[in-house]
């Protein structure tokens, strides 16, 4: 592959104070040490304090949705989204085969288990068509229920991923999903920030989740964030994650197995400081998406850019070379140069745990996961 030295100095100069150049460091610009300072000064440091509702209340602002409860990870808060609407052992969600694990990982917690669709090339993310194919040919109404005709589980739920921070198609998979009266979860964990026809990522269907681990735009250190404006489900959710004990001065009554996956203040403090200069963070993340798509225009190799009509957070950069030699002799390249880049993730249906998982045909994820190289993100601040 031609240009590789080019390339590799290209990302060093947009990253002159980073050696190694990492795919996505954390970088605290703002009240980060001050509030972690608060926390320890006035000894709120567990989901007691002033910084998780501040936090839950700012992403409220942000993404438009009524509802926000802050949980240790995005997938734990995946977990509780779909516990909270009902799912469980038995059931069936369908989500893409193309995203991270933790979108699958988040469905088998709560006891059921995924099935795969295809993406769209324009996207990355669920296509509506492929949706539709799969409960056209793989699933069957008996009693009334909708039931995935190879092994018998109720398909209750879809889980499109907006990978990347680039929204998918949600409005058209939402009116399959209403066709077929599904529930529908947005894998929103990449893109905080990123807006489909004027509306936040994660605010379409009955739930959605944010991550705010330390590769994120906005990192509590681990984190995520439940959102929602279903009332019953974010009370749900809150107090099945708070060890499920009723609210008492003294008492401790616990009516069910609870779980304890809420955020600490903490991490609030750190992610609540990031979110006061989030305007800063995704401006500069568009900048440099743009200067990426003008550097390899200029060699002829395809960077992913954002849908029509979408506002994308480009949390991480992606390219698409010709082939999997060439996408591998890239990877070689440029980390032996200190220069981190990664390959998108193995598609999930290949995975020991989701390899019997029923799926139809994916030809554009087998396209993308051939070809796509992530490459240095972080914020130039
Ligand atoms: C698409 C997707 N879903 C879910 C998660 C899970 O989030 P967390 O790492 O906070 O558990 C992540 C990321 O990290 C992700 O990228």
């Amino acid at each position: 592959m031609k240009s590789l030295e080019a390339i590799v100095g290209f990302i060093k100069g947009l990253y002159p104070q980073m050696d190694p150049v990492l795919l996505h460091r954390p970088e605290f610009l703002g009240n980060e040490k001050a509030y972690l300072n608060e926390c320890i000064d006035t000894k709120y440091v567990s989901y007691v304090g002033r910084f998780v509702v501040a936090m839950e209340d700012k992403i409220k602002e942000l993404t438009g949705a009524c509802h926000a409860v802050a949980m240790v990870n995005g997938t734990a808060a995946l977990h509780m989204a779909l516990h909270a609407l009902g799912i469980g052992p038995g059931d069936e969600v369908i989500t893409q085969a193309l995203t991270f694990a933790a979108s699958a990982a988040g469905i088998a917690h709560s006891g059921a288990k995924p099935a795969f669709v295809d993406v769209d090339r324009d996207t990355m993310g669920m296509s509506p068509e492929s949706l539709r194919g799969f409960l056209e040919t793989k699933t069957a109404r008996r009693n009334g229920i909708l039931v995935d005709i190879a092994n018998g589980r109720t398909v209750k739920a879809v889980m499109p991923v907006h990978i990347f921070g680039h929204p998918v198609k949600v409005e058209a998979i939402k009116a399959v999903c209403d066709e077929y009266d599904l529930i529908l979860v947005e894998d929103a964990a990449e893109s905080l920030g990123s807006y489909r026809a004027g509306k936040h990522t994660g605010t379409f269907g009955h739930a959605g989740i944010l991550s705010f681990n330390g590769n994120k735009l906005v990192t509590t250190g681990g984190g995520g964030m439940l959102i929602t404006d279903d009332a019953s489900v974010a009370e749900r959710a809150r107090y099945v994650s708070t060890t499920a004990k009723r609210p008492h001065a003294w008492e401790f009554y616990h009516d069910e197995v609870g779980y304890n996956l809420r955020m600490p203040s903490l991490n609030a403090a750190v992610g609540y400081a990031q979110l006061e200069y989030f305007d800063k963070i995704v401006a500069n993340k568009r900048e440099t998406a743009m200067k990426y798509h003008e550097f390899f225009s200029s060699l002829g190799i395809a960077t992913f850019k954002e849908p029509d009509d979408c506002i994308s957070n480009y949390w991480l950069n992606a390219i698409m070379l010709e082939s999997r030699a060439e996408r591998d002799e890239f990877l070689k390249y440029t980390n032996d140069r200190k220069v981190q880049t990664r390959p998108i993730w193995t598609l999930l249906n290949k995975l020991p745990p989701y390899e019997g998982c029923t799926r139809v045909d994916l030809p554009n994820a087998e396209w993308f996961e051939e070809r796509v190289v992530n490459i240095p993100s972080s914020v130039r601040l």
